[in-house]
Protein backbone atom coordinates (compact mmCIF):
# COMPACT_ATOMS: atom_id res chain seq x y z
CA UNK A 1 0.00 0.00 0.00
CA UNK A 2 1.96 3.28 -0.97
CA UNK A 3 0.59 5.88 1.76
CA UNK A 4 -1.55 8.87 1.46
CA UNK A 5 -0.46 11.91 1.35
CA UNK A 6 -1.87 15.86 2.22
CA UNK A 7 -0.34 19.19 1.29
CA UNK A 8 -1.43 22.38 2.12
CA UNK A 9 -1.01 25.62 0.00
CA UNK A 10 -1.33 28.24 2.73
CA UNK A 11 -2.99 31.30 0.81
CA UNK A 12 -4.93 32.97 3.54
CA UNK A 13 -9.11 32.13 2.09
CA UNK A 14 -7.98 31.10 -1.03
CA UNK A 15 -5.85 28.15 0.68
CA UNK A 16 -6.75 24.70 -0.51
CA UNK A 17 -5.07 21.11 -0.35
CA UNK A 18 -3.20 19.02 -2.27
CA UNK A 19 -3.87 15.08 -2.09
CA UNK A 20 -1.44 12.43 -3.14
CA UNK A 21 -3.37 9.08 -2.95
CA UNK A 22 -3.10 5.94 -5.22
CA UNK A 23 -6.16 4.87 -6.92
CA UNK A 24 -7.95 8.25 -6.45
CA UNK A 25 -9.29 8.53 -9.81
CA UNK A 26 -11.83 5.72 -9.20
CA UNK A 27 -12.98 7.45 -5.86
CA UNK A 28 -13.47 10.48 -7.50
CA UNK A 29 -17.04 10.33 -7.22
CA UNK A 30 -16.65 10.34 -3.60
CA UNK A 31 -14.57 13.05 -3.18
CA UNK A 32 -16.76 15.25 -5.20
CA UNK A 33 -19.30 14.48 -2.77
CA UNK A 34 -16.95 15.10 0.35
CA UNK A 35 -16.48 18.72 -1.59
CA UNK A 36 -20.63 19.38 -1.33
CA UNK A 37 -20.74 19.04 -5.13
CA UNK A 38 -23.98 18.63 -6.81
CA UNK A 39 -25.73 18.93 -10.03
CA UNK A 40 -23.35 19.08 -12.65
CA UNK A 41 -19.48 18.72 -12.93
CA UNK A 42 -17.77 19.89 -16.42
CA UNK A 43 -14.90 17.32 -16.91
CA UNK A 44 -12.08 19.00 -18.98
CA UNK A 45 -9.90 16.89 -20.29
CA UNK A 46 -8.13 15.83 -24.08
CA UNK A 47 -8.86 12.90 -26.08
CA UNK A 48 -5.55 10.62 -25.61
CA UNK A 49 -6.43 11.11 -21.59
CA UNK A 50 -10.22 10.55 -22.86
CA UNK A 51 -9.36 7.68 -24.04
CA UNK A 52 -7.64 6.27 -20.82
CA UNK A 53 -9.85 7.40 -18.00
CA UNK A 54 -13.08 9.04 -19.34
CA UNK A 55 -14.93 6.24 -18.93
CA UNK A 56 -14.41 5.36 -15.63
CA UNK A 57 -14.05 9.03 -14.26
CA UNK A 58 -17.57 9.60 -15.51
CA UNK A 59 -19.37 6.58 -13.98
CA UNK A 60 -17.92 7.43 -10.33
CA UNK A 61 -18.78 10.63 -11.02
CA UNK A 62 -22.61 9.57 -11.85
CA UNK A 63 -22.68 6.50 -9.16
CA UNK A 64 -22.34 9.42 -6.60
CA UNK A 65 -25.49 11.83 -7.95
CA UNK A 66 -23.55 14.26 -10.06
CA UNK A 67 -23.86 14.54 -13.89
CA UNK A 68 -20.55 14.82 -15.51
CA UNK A 69 -20.44 16.91 -18.77
CA UNK A 70 -17.74 16.26 -20.92
CA UNK A 71 -15.74 18.58 -22.65
CA UNK A 72 -12.99 17.10 -24.90
CA UNK A 73 -10.35 18.69 -26.14
CA UNK A 74 -7.35 18.00 -28.69
CA UNK A 75 -4.19 17.05 -27.13
CA UNK A 76 -0.79 19.26 -27.31
CA UNK A 77 0.31 22.76 -26.72
CA UNK A 78 -1.66 24.01 -29.89
CA UNK A 79 -5.07 23.74 -28.07
CA UNK A 80 -3.61 25.80 -25.58
CA UNK A 81 -5.24 29.39 -27.47
CA UNK A 82 -8.23 31.69 -26.81
CA UNK A 83 -10.31 30.06 -28.90
CA UNK A 84 -10.71 26.27 -27.17
CA UNK A 85 -11.16 28.93 -24.15
CA UNK A 86 -13.94 29.85 -25.99
CA UNK A 87 -15.33 26.44 -26.97
CA UNK A 88 -15.23 25.47 -23.19
CA UNK A 89 -17.42 28.97 -21.94
CA UNK A 90 -19.54 27.56 -25.05
CA UNK A 91 -19.97 24.42 -23.40
CA UNK A 92 -20.39 25.85 -19.81
CA UNK A 93 -22.93 28.68 -20.84
CA UNK A 94 -25.09 25.97 -22.75
CA UNK A 95 -25.43 23.52 -20.09
CA UNK A 96 -26.73 26.58 -17.63
CA UNK A 97 -23.15 26.30 -15.66
CA UNK A 98 -23.48 28.52 -12.61
CA UNK A 99 -21.30 29.75 -10.11
CA UNK A 100 -21.60 27.05 -7.74
CA UNK A 101 -20.82 24.63 -10.08
CA UNK A 102 -17.69 23.00 -10.67
CA UNK A 103 -15.03 22.50 -13.64
CA UNK A 104 -12.69 19.67 -13.11
CA UNK A 105 -9.52 19.46 -15.45
CA UNK A 106 -8.31 15.70 -15.79
CA UNK A 107 -5.41 15.99 -17.57
CA UNK A 108 -1.67 17.47 -18.46
CA UNK A 109 -0.60 21.16 -17.75
CA UNK A 110 -2.62 22.17 -20.77
CA UNK A 111 -5.85 20.66 -19.64
CA UNK A 112 -5.06 22.53 -16.31
CA UNK A 113 -3.98 25.67 -17.75
CA UNK A 114 -7.33 25.75 -20.63
CA UNK A 115 -9.54 24.56 -17.33
CA UNK A 116 -8.29 26.89 -14.69
CA UNK A 117 -8.20 30.10 -16.57
CA UNK A 118 -11.59 29.28 -18.22
CA UNK A 119 -13.14 28.81 -14.38
CA UNK A 120 -11.27 32.08 -13.77
CA UNK A 121 -13.56 34.35 -16.25
CA UNK A 122 -16.65 32.09 -16.84
CA UNK A 123 -19.30 34.57 -14.42
CA UNK A 124 -16.11 35.75 -12.97
CA UNK A 125 -15.18 32.55 -11.60
CA UNK A 126 -16.55 29.43 -10.92
CA UNK A 127 -14.35 26.46 -8.76
CA UNK A 128 -12.04 24.17 -10.02
CA UNK A 129 -10.18 21.16 -9.05
CA UNK A 130 -6.96 20.42 -10.74
CA UNK A 131 -7.09 16.12 -11.68
CA UNK A 132 -3.31 16.13 -13.01
CA UNK A 133 -2.04 13.16 -15.05
CA UNK A 134 1.13 14.12 -16.21
CA UNK A 135 4.62 14.13 -13.96
CA UNK A 136 4.81 18.04 -14.98
CA UNK A 137 1.02 18.56 -13.93
CA UNK A 138 1.19 16.61 -10.64
CA UNK A 139 4.19 18.66 -9.77
CA UNK A 140 3.94 21.96 -11.35
CA UNK A 141 1.34 23.22 -13.00
CA UNK A 142 -1.28 21.77 -10.63
CA UNK A 143 -0.11 23.70 -8.30
CA UNK A 144 -0.06 27.82 -7.18
CA UNK A 145 -2.83 28.65 -9.67
CA UNK A 146 -1.36 30.68 -12.91
CA UNK A 147 -3.93 29.88 -15.28
CA UNK A 148 -3.31 30.84 -19.28
CA UNK A 149 -2.90 30.12 -22.92
CA UNK A 150 -0.87 30.96 -25.30
CA UNK A 151 -0.73 33.98 -28.44
CA UNK A 152 0.86 34.16 -31.62
CA UNK A 153 3.22 36.03 -30.46
CA UNK A 154 4.29 34.18 -26.96
CA UNK A 155 3.47 31.68 -25.06
CA UNK A 156 1.25 31.81 -21.69
CA UNK A 157 0.78 35.52 -22.79
CA UNK A 158 -2.81 35.52 -21.53
CA UNK A 159 -4.16 34.42 -17.87
CA UNK A 160 -4.98 34.94 -14.89
CA UNK A 161 -3.93 33.79 -11.11
CA UNK A 162 -6.69 31.78 -10.04
CA UNK A 163 -6.28 29.09 -7.33
CA UNK A 164 -8.37 25.84 -7.74
CA UNK A 165 -10.59 24.44 -4.58
CA UNK A 166 -8.69 21.21 -4.49
CA UNK A 167 -5.63 19.36 -5.90
CA UNK A 168 -6.55 15.17 -6.30
CA UNK A 169 -3.18 13.47 -7.79
CA UNK A 170 -3.53 9.90 -8.44
CA UNK A 171 -0.02 8.68 -8.99
CA UNK A 172 -1.20 5.20 -10.86
CA UNK A 173 -2.43 7.21 -13.68
CA UNK A 174 1.26 7.80 -14.71
CA UNK A 175 1.70 4.44 -16.15
CA UNK A 176 0.36 5.13 -18.42
CA UNK A 177 2.47 8.27 -19.80
CA UNK A 178 4.63 8.08 -22.61
CA UNK A 179 8.23 7.84 -21.75
CA UNK A 180 9.33 10.84 -22.97
CA UNK A 181 6.53 13.09 -21.00
CA UNK A 182 7.46 10.88 -17.74
CA UNK A 183 11.45 11.22 -18.39
CA UNK A 184 10.99 15.37 -19.15
CA UNK A 185 9.16 15.50 -16.11
CA UNK A 186 12.35 14.83 -13.93
CA UNK A 187 13.42 17.52 -14.70
CA UNK A 188 11.26 19.77 -12.66
CA UNK A 189 11.42 17.64 -9.83
CA UNK A 190 15.57 17.97 -10.03
CA UNK A 191 14.62 21.65 -9.75
CA UNK A 192 13.59 21.33 -6.68
CA UNK A 193 16.20 19.62 -5.48
CA UNK A 194 18.80 22.23 -6.13
CA UNK A 195 16.40 25.04 -5.82
CA UNK A 196 15.34 24.56 -2.20
CA UNK A 197 16.25 20.91 -0.86
CA UNK A 198 19.94 18.99 -0.15
CA UNK A 199 18.74 15.98 1.21
CA UNK A 200 15.62 15.56 -1.77
CA UNK A 201 18.33 15.76 -4.07
CA UNK A 202 20.53 12.91 -2.57
CA UNK A 203 16.80 11.05 -2.41
CA UNK A 204 16.98 11.57 -6.01
CA UNK A 205 20.17 10.69 -6.59
CA UNK A 206 19.70 7.45 -5.06
CA UNK A 207 16.82 6.70 -6.05
CA UNK A 208 16.85 7.90 -9.96
CA UNK A 209 17.49 3.65 -11.11
CA UNK A 210 13.59 3.10 -9.30
CA UNK A 211 12.28 6.44 -10.32
CA UNK A 212 12.69 5.45 -13.58
CA UNK A 213 10.81 1.95 -13.31
CA UNK A 214 8.17 4.27 -11.73
CA UNK A 215 8.29 2.15 -8.57
CA UNK A 216 5.34 3.74 -6.78
CA UNK A 217 6.32 4.62 -3.16
CA UNK A 218 9.27 6.27 -4.65
CA UNK A 219 7.21 7.86 -7.54
CA UNK A 220 4.43 9.19 -4.48
CA UNK A 221 7.11 10.62 -2.23
CA UNK A 222 8.97 12.51 -4.89
CA UNK A 223 5.66 13.97 -6.04
CA UNK A 224 4.89 14.98 -2.37
CA UNK A 225 8.08 16.66 -1.93
CA UNK A 226 8.00 18.49 -5.46
CA UNK A 227 4.33 20.10 -4.10
CA UNK A 228 5.45 20.87 -0.55
CA UNK A 229 8.40 22.74 -2.18
CA UNK A 230 5.70 24.36 -5.03
CA UNK A 231 3.31 24.85 -2.03
CA UNK A 232 5.90 26.63 0.47
CA UNK A 233 7.22 29.33 -2.05
CA UNK A 234 3.80 29.80 -3.85
CA UNK A 235 2.28 29.78 -0.22
CA UNK A 236 4.89 32.55 0.66
CA UNK A 237 4.61 34.77 -3.04
CA UNK A 238 1.35 33.85 -4.73
CA UNK A 239 1.91 36.37 -7.73
CA UNK A 240 5.53 35.80 -8.68
CA UNK A 241 7.92 38.87 -7.39
CA UNK A 242 10.69 37.54 -5.94
CA UNK A 243 10.81 34.28 -3.83
CA UNK A 244 8.72 32.90 -6.84
CA UNK A 245 11.14 33.99 -9.44
CA UNK A 246 13.36 30.85 -7.58
CA UNK A 247 11.26 28.39 -9.50
CA UNK A 248 12.47 29.54 -12.82
CA UNK A 249 16.12 28.10 -12.61
CA UNK A 250 16.65 26.54 -15.87
CA UNK A 251 13.90 27.74 -17.56
CA UNK A 252 15.89 31.14 -18.61
CA UNK A 253 17.88 28.91 -21.44
CA UNK A 254 15.18 26.35 -20.85
CA UNK A 255 12.33 28.40 -22.15
CA UNK A 256 15.29 30.29 -25.28
CA UNK A 257 15.84 26.91 -26.20
CA UNK A 258 12.17 25.37 -26.72
CA UNK A 259 11.13 28.99 -29.00
CA UNK A 260 13.90 28.83 -30.87
CA UNK A 261 13.34 25.18 -31.71
CA UNK A 262 9.93 26.31 -32.40
CA UNK A 263 8.40 24.81 -29.59
CA UNK A 264 8.31 21.09 -31.80
CA UNK A 265 12.09 20.41 -31.30
CA UNK A 266 12.19 19.85 -27.50
CA UNK A 267 9.00 18.93 -24.73
CA UNK A 268 9.78 21.49 -21.96
CA UNK A 269 11.23 19.54 -19.57
CA UNK A 270 13.91 18.43 -21.99
CA UNK A 271 14.29 22.05 -22.40
CA UNK A 272 14.88 22.55 -18.96
CA UNK A 273 16.80 19.52 -18.30
CA UNK A 274 19.70 21.22 -20.68
CA UNK A 275 18.72 24.39 -18.74
CA UNK A 276 19.38 22.96 -15.37
CA UNK A 277 23.40 22.07 -16.37
CA UNK A 278 23.95 25.27 -18.19
CA UNK A 279 22.87 27.93 -15.96
CA UNK A 280 24.68 25.91 -13.49
CA UNK A 281 27.72 25.97 -15.34
CA UNK A 282 26.93 29.53 -16.30
CA UNK A 283 26.80 30.40 -12.32
CA UNK A 284 30.48 28.28 -11.82
CA UNK A 285 31.70 30.78 -14.83
CA UNK A 286 30.59 33.93 -12.19
CA UNK A 287 32.12 32.56 -9.41
CA UNK A 288 29.07 32.01 -7.47
CA UNK A 289 29.25 28.19 -7.13
CA UNK A 290 31.82 25.56 -6.87
CA UNK A 291 32.65 23.27 -10.11
CA UNK A 292 31.29 20.48 -7.68
CA UNK A 293 27.99 21.79 -7.61
CA UNK A 294 27.88 21.84 -11.81
CA UNK A 295 29.53 18.25 -12.07
CA UNK A 296 26.34 16.82 -9.41
CA UNK A 297 23.83 18.49 -11.49
CA UNK A 298 24.98 17.44 -14.87
CA UNK A 299 25.23 14.27 -13.70
CA UNK A 300 22.07 13.95 -12.25
CA UNK A 301 19.98 14.74 -15.40
CA UNK A 302 22.08 12.54 -17.44
CA UNK A 303 21.14 9.97 -15.38
CA UNK A 304 17.49 10.85 -15.52
CA UNK A 305 18.24 10.15 -19.39
CA UNK A 306 17.79 13.66 -20.19
CA UNK A 307 20.02 15.97 -22.34
CA UNK A 308 22.95 17.70 -20.72
CA UNK A 309 23.99 19.56 -24.28
CA UNK A 310 23.45 22.93 -25.69
CA UNK A 311 22.26 22.56 -29.02
CA UNK A 312 24.25 24.46 -31.75
CA UNK A 313 22.69 27.69 -31.83
CA UNK A 314 24.58 31.39 -31.96
CA UNK A 315 25.17 33.13 -28.82
CA UNK A 316 23.51 35.68 -30.11
CA UNK A 317 20.35 33.36 -31.08
CA UNK A 318 20.65 32.05 -27.31
CA UNK A 319 20.45 35.39 -26.02
CA UNK A 320 17.90 37.69 -27.91
CA UNK A 321 15.76 34.58 -27.23
CA UNK A 322 16.52 35.13 -23.46
CA UNK A 323 16.22 38.53 -23.49
CA UNK A 324 12.49 37.87 -25.08
CA UNK A 325 11.21 35.80 -22.40
CA UNK A 326 8.25 37.14 -20.45
CA UNK A 327 10.02 36.95 -17.38
CA UNK A 328 12.84 39.19 -18.01
CA UNK A 329 12.48 43.02 -16.80
CA UNK A 330 13.16 45.84 -18.36
CA UNK A 331 15.90 44.38 -20.79
CA UNK A 332 17.54 42.80 -18.30
CA UNK A 333 18.15 38.78 -18.45
CA UNK A 334 17.59 38.43 -14.24
CA UNK A 335 19.36 34.34 -14.08
CA UNK A 336 18.38 32.47 -11.17
CA UNK A 337 21.57 30.87 -9.85
CA UNK A 338 22.70 28.13 -7.75
CA UNK A 339 24.78 28.50 -4.89
CA UNK A 340 25.59 25.41 -3.54
CA UNK A 341 22.99 22.02 -3.84
CA UNK A 342 19.84 23.45 -2.26
CA UNK A 343 19.96 27.47 -2.14
CA UNK A 344 19.81 29.72 -5.29
CA UNK A 345 20.12 33.47 -5.59
CA UNK A 346 18.79 36.06 -7.99
CA UNK A 347 20.77 38.25 -9.97
CA UNK A 348 21.26 39.80 -13.24
CA UNK A 349 23.29 38.29 -16.48
CA UNK A 350 24.94 40.80 -19.00
CA UNK A 351 25.56 40.40 -22.51
CA UNK A 352 29.28 40.26 -22.42
CA UNK A 353 29.46 37.80 -19.57
CA UNK A 354 27.06 35.57 -21.34
CA UNK A 355 29.67 36.29 -24.40
CA UNK A 356 32.20 35.10 -22.70
CA UNK A 357 30.86 32.01 -20.92
CA UNK A 358 29.41 31.00 -24.10
CA UNK A 359 32.61 31.16 -25.97
CA UNK A 360 34.52 29.89 -23.43
CA UNK A 361 31.97 26.48 -22.89
CA UNK A 362 31.73 25.76 -26.82
CA UNK A 363 34.56 27.37 -29.47
CA UNK A 364 32.34 28.34 -32.31
N1 LIG B 1 0.36 26.92 -14.84
C1 LIG B 1 1.60 26.65 -14.51
O1 LIG B 1 2.09 27.06 -13.45
C2 LIG B 1 2.43 25.81 -15.42
C3 LIG B 1 3.64 25.28 -14.96
C4 LIG B 1 4.35 24.43 -15.82
C5 LIG B 1 3.86 24.14 -17.08
N2 LIG B 1 2.67 24.70 -17.48
C6 LIG B 1 2.12 24.39 -18.82
O2 LIG B 1 1.87 23.01 -18.89
C7 LIG B 1 1.94 22.61 -20.26
C8 LIG B 1 2.73 21.33 -20.35
O3 LIG B 1 2.09 20.36 -19.57
P1 LIG B 1 2.31 18.81 -19.81
O4 LIG B 1 3.76 18.55 -19.91
O5 LIG B 1 1.51 18.11 -18.80
O6 LIG B 1 1.77 18.60 -21.31
P2 LIG B 1 0.35 18.13 -21.92
O7 LIG B 1 -0.78 18.58 -21.11
O8 LIG B 1 0.40 18.54 -23.34
O9 LIG B 1 0.44 16.53 -21.83
C9 LIG B 1 1.43 15.85 -22.57
C10 LIG B 1 0.82 14.69 -23.37
O10 LIG B 1 0.54 13.62 -22.49
C11 LIG B 1 -0.80 13.14 -22.69
N3 LIG B 1 -1.22 12.63 -21.39
C12 LIG B 1 -1.53 13.34 -20.28
N4 LIG B 1 -1.73 12.52 -19.25
C13 LIG B 1 -1.58 11.26 -19.70
C14 LIG B 1 -1.65 9.98 -19.10
N5 LIG B 1 -1.85 9.84 -17.79
N6 LIG B 1 -1.47 8.90 -19.89
C15 LIG B 1 -1.20 9.04 -21.21
N7 LIG B 1 -1.09 10.22 -21.82
C16 LIG B 1 -1.27 11.33 -21.09
C17 LIG B 1 -1.54 14.34 -23.19
O11 LIG B 1 -2.66 13.95 -23.94
C18 LIG B 1 -0.48 15.03 -24.06
O12 LIG B 1 -0.47 14.45 -25.33
C19 LIG B 1 2.54 23.77 -21.02
O13 LIG B 1 1.52 24.41 -21.75
C20 LIG B 1 3.07 24.69 -19.94
O14 LIG B 1 3.02 26.05 -20.31
C21 LIG B 1 1.96 25.51 -16.67
ZN1 LIG C 1 8.89 24.28 -16.20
Amino acid sequence: MTPIFTVPVSLAERSYEITIRAGLLERLGRELKQQAVKGKVAVVTDRRVARHYLRNVSETIKRHGVQPVPIILDPGERSKTLKTVAFVLDVLARHRFERSSMILALGGGVVGDIAGFSASIYQRGIPYIQVPTTLVAQVDSSVGGKTGVDHRLGKNLIGSFYQPRAVWIDPLVLRTLPRREWVAGLAEVIKYGIIADETFFSYLQQHMPDLLKQVPKVVATVVKRSCEIKAEVVSTDERESDRRRILNYGHTIGHALEALGGYQSMVHGEAVGIGLVQEADLACFQGLCSREVVVDIRRIVKDARLSDRMPRWTPSKVWKAMLHDKKVSGGRVIGVWPSRIGEVCIGPLEKHVFNRWYAASRPI
